[in-house]
């Protein structure tokens, strides 16, 4: 969801882009595409030669606290050495806002990966973002029975992940920083309603139905606690002004 447009935004500035995942898919023109794991190091050699600064946007969909902390721990650990050992002078990793706040078992992946990241061998820089205008969808398609959506009863403040890509261009380009400003859309929302919006753009007549998350979470991800603080920098486009750009056929 965001590599590709990070990948864009990158190739636009005139960087040379080398993009690895599992299936070696091919990225934006003007990049180049390899095969490999980060779980398991294959592929990393040939995809890191050359390379000054490696972007974490990997991701494992998994809601358990034990396969979130193990995943993030281990591939950014292997990620961080295979870097150094080629070379790579800067580290950058795709955290969420609110990771330290909000008791969800994949937010305590993303801090164990951001801990990982600032104590690896490659000067790191971490930038948190609130959840993408395309996590609607995401979540509408993951929770998903016939023509019924589960949606959590969620705030959140979304922003572009195209928004996010241009962010981590300029993180790139700043260099190791540690942690920076976070990032986030320009307003709150209910993740509820951006699904209804979402669905009723796409025509596709699926019903939203909320559902309150048990416990502490559940409140948590219901609260402003999950949102950016006062010092987050702010893009837009809102979720209503992107929709039409996510409907396109
Ligand atoms: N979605 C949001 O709203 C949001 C908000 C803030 C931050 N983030 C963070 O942004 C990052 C990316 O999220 P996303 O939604 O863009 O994820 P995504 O769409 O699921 O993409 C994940 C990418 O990781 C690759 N990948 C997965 N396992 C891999 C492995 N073992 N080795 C190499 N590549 C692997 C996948 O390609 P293959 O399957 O081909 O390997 C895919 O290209 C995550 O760390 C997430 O926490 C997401």
């Amino acid at each position: 969801m965001v590599g590709r447009p990070t990948a864009s935004a990158l190739s636009q500035r005139g960087h040379q882009v080398a993009i690895l995942s599992r299936g070696g898919t091919a990225g934006p023109a003007g990049t180049e595409s390899f095969q490999g794991d980060l779980t398991t190091g294959a592929g990393l050699d040939k995809a890191l030669a050359g390379v000054d600064c490696v972007v974490d946007c990997a991701n494992v969909a998994t809601m358990s606290r034990s396969t979130a902390v193990r995943w993030f721990s281990a591939t950014t650990t292997l990620l961080g050495r295979l870097a150094s050992e080629a070379g790579v002078k800067h580290h950058v990793v795709l955290s969420i806002v609110g990771v330290d706040k909000v008791p969800l078992g994949y937010y305590a992946g993303k801090l164990a990966q951001e801990q990982a990241a600032m104590h690896g061998p490659v000067p790191a820089t971490v930038l948190r973002a609130t959840q993408f205008h395309e996590f609607a969808g995401q979540t509408m398609d993951q929770l998903r029975f016939g023509r019924f959506a589960l949606v959590p009863q969620m705030m959140t403040q979304p922003v572009a992940a195209a928004e996010v890509g241009r962010a981590l261009a300029e993180v790139v380009e700043d260099g190791p920083r540690g942690r920076v400003p976070d990032i986030a859309g320009p307003r709150p929302e209910r993740l509820p309603d951006l699904a209804r919006q979402l669905s009723r753009a796409r025509g596709d007549r699926r019903t939203v139905i909320p559902v309150r998350l048990p416990g502490r979470t559940g409140r948590a991800i219901n609260s402003p606690a999950i949102l950016p603080g006062p010092d987050a920098v702010l893009r837009g486009p809102t979720f209503a002004e992107w929709l039409p750009s996510a409907t396109k056929p």
